[in-house]
């Protein structure tokens, strides 16, 4: 009977010298490699891909993440024909703080708002689970200043108002919606936050639990 136990042995030892020759090599030349082109990225001669952060020397400024093109359109998003309201900073110099305010004018705030409140209607129709994903946000995004009841008492207490009074029950879907998505004087926007379907769901739990 032929035994292959002599045979497998000595394929094993070759394999072994094998793994061992491609070991040789100093600290810098890493000897035999096995896919180089996967194991660099970036403008090293083996690489075959580029990741985010590599340095990329086709590009001028030398990156390899590009901003979106012009008029790029995140999903989730819907562009509307309001333009942003600008942006409050807060500035430190010489020990001091203060405020930058680099928003339109009340006037065009408030002219916006209306209109908001003229043209906009919600696109998304009313259901239980809709309902439910409304509190739910609501109450992660909005309950913080207005409180759980909407009675402007939440915990932090920056004078939100009361989005039960009469005031707020005026307001038409579309003007709640402009709120979220803009902010108000004081108030942040939430657009980047909460998606476009989400802030209208906020809205129909507004109209629905909280104002009513
Ligand atoms: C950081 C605190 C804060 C959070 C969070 C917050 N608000 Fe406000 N909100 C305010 C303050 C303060 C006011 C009153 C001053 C103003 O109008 O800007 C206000 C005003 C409002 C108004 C009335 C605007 C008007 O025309 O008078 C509405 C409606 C409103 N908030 C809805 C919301 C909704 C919905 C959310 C959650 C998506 C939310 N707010 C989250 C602070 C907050």
């Amino acid at each position: 009977m032929t035994s292959y136990k002599p045979l497998i042995k000595t394929g094993i030892i070759l394999f072994l010298i094998l793994i061992m020759l491609s070991c040789k090599g100093t600290k810098k030349d890493k000897g035999w490699e096995y896919f180089p082109d996967m194991a660099y990225t970036g403008d090293h001669p083996d690489a075959a891909v580029y990741e985010a952060y590599d340095p990329n020397s086709n590009f001028k400024d030398g990156k390899t993440s590009r901003r979106p093109v012009k008029g790029t359109i995140p999903r989730g998003y819907t562009p509307d024909n309001f333009p942003d309201r600008g942006s409050i900073s807060v500035k430190l110099k010489n020990g001091k703080y203060s405020m930058n305010f680099a928003t339109m004018d009340d006037a065009k705030k408030k002219e916006d708002a209306e209109k908001a409140g003229r043209e906009l209607t919600n696109p998304v129709p009313i259901t239980d689970k809709v309902l439910e994903r409304g509190k739910r946000l609501y109450t992660r995004n909005c309950a913080v200043c207005h409180g759980i009841q909407g009675k402007g008492k939440g915990r932090v207490q920056v004078g939100a108002i009361d989005l039960t009074s009469d005031k707020i029950k005026s307001y038409p879907s579309g003007r709640l919606y402009y709120v979220i998505t803009k902010g108000n004087l004081t108030m942040p926007t939430y657009a980047s936050q909460v998606s476009t379907n989400d802030r209208w769901k906020i809205v129909h739990y507004l109209e629905k639990e909280i104002i009513k």
